[in-house]
């Protein structure tokens, strides 16, 4: 999709639909379409009932300008201020838009909405919710499905502004971070045949740039060798080698500032011998979103170029029951020293993770360890499908990590690592067990157990089981992976 900018009065583009986004006062708001304009809007508004009320919208026929059509989107008389809803109003009107079979679209940015927020971050949220709007993953779908599909091919945003250059930069950032979010969504919406582990680490190694991007592939033995026997006890039920995927990239200027990401990998989760029930097996293909978020990132970190070095971790494997999978009752020693006893083998995340955050913590010793994973089914008990729960050990980590969410749109909810809670990991028989007795807490403990591998490096994990797949078609994601977490790492990392 082409996205670009014009300051120019918008029924003067060529187009086959404005979009104008009014309050209640819309009236005033329209006035400089002028006279002719206004008076056919408030004959359509009248006849439909139109008032500029929240989610109303009115479509109104002007065929004697270069635009087509306009499209009157009703935002309310509660002023938009986070750019949570302002994208997910931008999503439903482009949604509309779509439906209706527009090609050429301009979008008008309202007056409002820059008052709260710069230039820039008002377009980038803008162009970034009319692009991961319109995605679809269609590859699979027969050739009369693409033959009928007709979308928005090109967008055109405009703005009574002064400057268009802080909106040009916005724009730019949007591409950015949004082809980066529909990487990691085809990542995740590819079937689990495709994205086994070792074609997650083909993609890794895609992205080295001699000077910049580094990646290293461990294969079985040197995991084994390291002593990564939470991973490996995952890994064996399974035929697919398992991978560990290493990536740095290097800013261009020296800097002693580090940051380690790990994703969740786990390219299928059948539960292993603790077997999930074919219902909740169905949608296992998203057990790597964690992991396709932070290959997306490192498919876009060149351009982007943060200042600070970041380092990404990602053990990739499938949990598979077979004749050599892992038992219920056998005991792992991680690669931190501490036995687990596996009760459960569907906790199998906490197990490659364990491993992978101690591994990441020894081996580069960062100044902050953001883990995301889809952890557990519990956070959706808490916090429902949309919200991410935020665990973390340090409260200026924790702070950044919401002021990225808050950039990016995406919600996250601080959960509590109640130390009270250890209790229920601890074994008779090991220092940790991977499950508990009762479902209650699950992803607290969950996360608990994750605490036990990250030392006291500054640590935030994200259990984004939620809101990395979507059930349904959503203003701003279609039904499947949604790429949760990339535009909250790539802000995080540009402003680290
Ligand atoms: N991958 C699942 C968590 C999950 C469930 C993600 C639903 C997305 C949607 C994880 O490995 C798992 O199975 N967790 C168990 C833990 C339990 C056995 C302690 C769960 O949540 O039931
Ligand atoms: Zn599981
Ligand atoms: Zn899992």
């Amino acid at each position: 999709m082409k996205i670009s900018l014009s300051a120019r009065n918008p029924l003067k583009i060529a187009a086959d639909l404005l979009i104008i986004f009014v309050s209640p006062s819309w009236k005033e708001e329209v006035s400089s379409l002028g006279a002719d304009t206004l008076d056919l809007i408030s004959d359509v508004a009248m006849i439909e009932n139109f008032t500029g009320r929240e989610k109303q919208h009115l479509f109104v026929d002007i065929q004697q300008k270069p635009v087509k059509r306009l499209l009157l989107y009703g935002v309310g008389e509660n002023k938009i201020t986070n750019i949570y809803e302002l994208q997910k109003i931008v999503g439903k009107a482009i949604g509309l838009a779509n439906k209706s079979r527009r090609r050429k679209v301009v979008l008008t940015v309202m007056t409002d909405w820059l008052k709260q927020n710069t230039a820039e971050a008002v377009s980038q949220a803008v162009a970034e919710a009319a692009i991961l709007a319109t995605y679809t993953f269609d590859k699979y779908k027969g050739e009369k499905h693409h033959h009928e599909k007709l979308a928005i091919e090109e967008i055109v945003l405009t703005a009574s502004v002064p400057r268009l250059s802080a909106f040009e930069k916005g724009i730019a950032l949007a591409k950015l971070y949004s082809a980066a979010t529909l990487f990691a969504r085809d990542l995740v919406n590819e079937p689990a045949r495709i994205t086994t582990p070792s074609y997650l680490a083909k993609i890794a190694q895609g992205f080295v740039k001699p000077r910049q991007i580094k990646v290293r592939i461990y294969e079985k033995e040197e995991i084994a060798k390291l002593g990564m026997n939470g991973f490996l006890g995952v890994a064996v039920g399974s035929d697919e080698p398992p991978k560990l995927i290493k990536l740095t990239y290097k800013p261009a200027k020296l800097t002693n500032k580090k940051i380690v990401l790990v994703g969740k990998g786990i390219t299928f989760d059948t539960g292993g011998l603790s077997l999930k029930s074919s219902d909740s097996m169905e949608t296992m293909k998203l057990d790597m979103a964690g992991a396709a978020a932070i290959l997306a990132v490192f498919s876009k970190i060149a351009e982007l170029k943060p200042n600070v070095e970041v380092v990404a971790f990602i053990a990739a494997c499938e949990n598979m029951p077979s004749g050599k999978a892992l038992k219920p009752g056998d005991i792992l020693k991680a690669y931190n020293g501490k036995t687990v006893e596996v009760l459960n083998t569907d906790a199998e995340g906490r197990l490659t993770l364990a491993d992978t955050l101690s591994f990441a913590q020894i081996s580069e010793k960062p100044q902050a360890l953001i883990d995301l994973a889809t952890l557990t089914g519990a956070i959706m008990v808490a916090l429902g499908q949309d919200i991410a729960g935020l665990f973390s050990n340090n409260q200026k980590l924790t702070a950044k990590v919401k002021e990225a969410a808050c950039r990016s749109g995406e919600l996250v909810w601080e959960m509590p690592l109640l130390a009270d809670y250890k209790e229920q990991i601890k074994s008779e028989i090991a220092d940790l067990k991977n499950s508990t007795k009762t479902r209650f807490g699950g992803a607290i403990t969950a996360a608990l157990f994750l605490e036990e591998f990250v030392g006291n490096i500054p640590w935030v994990h994200l259990d984004i089981a939620g809101p990395a797949f979507a059930e349904k078609n959503t203003p701003l994601n279609a039904a499947g992976g949604t790429g949760f977490g990339v535009r909250l790492l790539l802000h995080l990392l540009s402003n680290y």
